[in-house]
């Protein structure tokens, strides 16, 4: 197995390995096994990123691989060079393994189909599909806060509509056997597939809950008819002193990230001692090591 599209598409056995491994070179992370060298590892990002981009590039140099940054606005493809054609170039330069984001729901499969069997790749984020690495190092930094995932008791907040981190996630989640997972948020963010759904931030809400997963409105991925009340939101849900003190919650605080600061989370309380957010950002590296050790 190579090839990482989506959650779904792996076995609860290499999950574990992955995590092991990820324990592993992050107490070794000075000291890294050069599992990389001699071999090519190309990063394609058409979307924006800070994190999955440079994690990966810093982990895959860290590891001994050489890294290439391709950038689609750069390239041929301005000249109408298709995906398949860009990748087809790329493997004949001798290239071991792709990291690509994509702004096309599923385009993962696509991908995944039209490069050799040889050929490592990764999905970086694919439209509204999946972010498997993102949940990978989610819930590694969870496991960090309670080994027993199936004790977690988590609800995601904010903007689950447009999230291609949170599809990922519960399909992880559900694979490891933790299955008390709530939503927060408008009925406008928040799907009937997401349920149960805490539709208001009433005193003493989330007071049994240990995760709260905060999510941006992302705009970004929005559609045509898409709409929501950002201010009537950040009134309800913005996840602030005040609303901790009215909910009750005294677990831990995760976020993705970006974070927008001052909309769905407060500087203070992204930075409060209860937060574990910049603890995702490192375990992402540690992760994405850990990956590419297991399939190049
Ligand atoms: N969470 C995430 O994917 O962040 P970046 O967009 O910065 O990579």
């Amino acid at each position: 197995m190579n090839k990482i599209t989506s959650i779904s598409s792996l076995e609860h056995d290499f999950l574990v390995n992955v995590f092991d491994k990820t324990k592993d070179i992050k107490s070794n992370w000075t000291n890294l096994e050069q599992i990389g060298l001699g071999k090519t590892i190309c990063l394609i990002f058409w979307e924006p990123s800070t994190r999955t981009k440079l994690s990966f590039e810093h982990a895959a140099k860290k590891l001994g691989f050489t890294v290439l940054d391709f950038s689609p606005d750069q390239s041929s493809i301005m000249k109408g060079e298709s995906l398949e054609d860009t990748l087809k170039t790329l493997v004949a330069l001798k290239v071991d393994g792709f990291v690509i984001r994509h702004p096309e729901d599923q385009v993962s499969k696509k991908i995944a189909n039209l490069l050799p069997d040889n050929v490592f790749y990764i999905n970086a984020g694919d439209g509204n599909h999946a972010h498997p690495t993102q949940a990978m190092l989610d819930i590694f930094t969870m496991g960090e806060i309670e080994n027993d995932l199936t004790k977690l008791k988590i609800t995601i907040l904010g903007d689950v509509n447009h999230s291609r981190v949170i599809p990922s996630q519960l399909a992880l989640l559900n694979k490891l056997s933790c299955h008390d997972v709530s939503f927060m948020g408008p009925k406008s963010m928040i799907s009937e597939k997401f349920r149960p759904l805490i539709e208001d931030s009433s005193a003493n809400c989330l007071t049994d809950r240990n995760i709260l997963f905060v999510l941006r409105i992302q705009k970004e991925r929005f559609k045509e008819n898409d709409a929501v009340d950002e201010i009537d939101f950040v009134k309800k849900f913005q996840v602030n002193q005040e609303f901790l003190d009215r909910t009750g919650f005294k677990g831990h605080i995760m976020h993705p990230g970006p974070m927008n600061i001052g909309a769905e989370i407060t500087t203070d309380v992204a930075n409060s001692k209860n937060s574990v957010i910049l603890s995702q950002v490192e375990n992402g590296l540690y992760l994405r090591a850990a990956l590419l050790s297991l399939i190049s």
